[in-house]
């Protein structure tokens, strides 16, 4: 390579995580842990990133709190392209991780493959998720291969509701426990550079991630995992109806957003917005003047 491409200061990359993998992983408390929220915007992007955020994951959450379905199922390869692209261009130093949506990895190999590479070059996606354990090990294999990292999703797999029955802590059971950790090593042994585990019991969380040579990224999964991440909606206050337990809420945007829309309404009918030194001023006209020019001193 003759020229090398700029990354940013203190860029976020896959190695850079995989090496924050706690020497003593299994402890609530640790200065390594990674940080990840989800974004879909470029202003949200931008924020997020400038605030340190580690990862940022273009989750297909989005269907739900951006678009309005009422499951992720309906979120098309188009959407998650077009909301990554923006997230992208608001990102310099958190690594973007984008969701492969339900049904772009879920048929062959070479077509999810093909899905995959789309995120990394249309998109400038830094790596992919996929949510299931061990019947995705061939999956995270090839896309591994084929130098796409690739970030792992077990426990409550969203894109599995009809399957699962609902949204339900997963791994209760000893049996289901069980199952939950072969999910994990599967994950780990296919190539993943690192694994959300969702809607788990703590302890079990604690004994993956102690198990684990890859990070663990936790939702609802208890404060051990090597990193967290929360759909940023509900840590802002901008999700309606009920949130999961574990979704702590940091901010009520979703009030103060109607508030100033109210507030804005009451303005424009009370004829206080715009105020004279809102508005922009021409020459003094003759009053046979029909048009006046806009805008003459220049400024916005
Ligand atoms: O889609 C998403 O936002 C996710 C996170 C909740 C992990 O998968």
């Amino acid at each position: 390579m003759s020229v090398i491409p700029p990354t940013g200061k203190g860029k976020i990359t896959v190695p850079d995580l995989l090496q924050r993998k706690s020497s003593v992983a299994g402890f609530a408390s640790n200065p390594k842990k990674i940080t990840c929220l989800t974004a879909y915007d470029y202003p949200t992007a931008r924020l997020l990133d400038e605030a340190g955020v580690d990862v940022l994951l273009v989750g297909d959450s989005l269907g739900m709190v951006v678009l309005g379905y009422e499951s992720t199922l309906p979120v098309s390869i188009e959407e998650m392209l077009h909301h990554t692209r923006a997230v992208r261009r608001g990102t310099r130093r958190a690594l973007v991780v984008a969701d492969m949506p339900y049904g772009s990895y879920h048929s062959d190999t070479a077509e999810s493959l093909r899905n995959a590479v789309r995120f990394v070059k249309e998109a400038s996606a830094e790596a992919v998720k996929v949510e299931g354990g061990e019947r995705r090990l061939e999956l995270i294999a090839r896309l591994t291969e084929a130098e796409i990292p690739v970030m792992g999703h077990i426990g409550l797999t969203p894109q599995s509701i009809n399957a699962l029955g609902g949204y339900r802590v997963q791994g209760k059971t000893v049996d289901a426990a069980e199952l939950l950790l072969r999910d994990a090593r599967a994950v780990e042994a296919a190539g993943a550079f690192a694994v959300v585990l969702e809607a788990v019991p703590r302890e079990l969380a604690a004994q993956i991630t102690r198990e684990l040579r890859i990070p663990t990224i936790g939702i609802g999964a208890g404060p051990e995992c090597d990193g967290q991440v929360l759909v940023i909606h509900d840590l802002l206050g901008l999700t309606f109806g009920k949130t999961p337990k574990f979704a702590r809420q940091y901010a009520n945007i979703g009030q103060i957003i109607s508030k100033a829309a109210r507030e804005y309404c009451e303005d424009v009918r009370g004829g206080t917005f715009p105020s004279d030194a809102e508005s922009y001023h021409g020459a003094e006209m003759a009053m046979e003047q029909k048009e006046a020019p806009v805008n003459t001193d220049g400024d916005w």
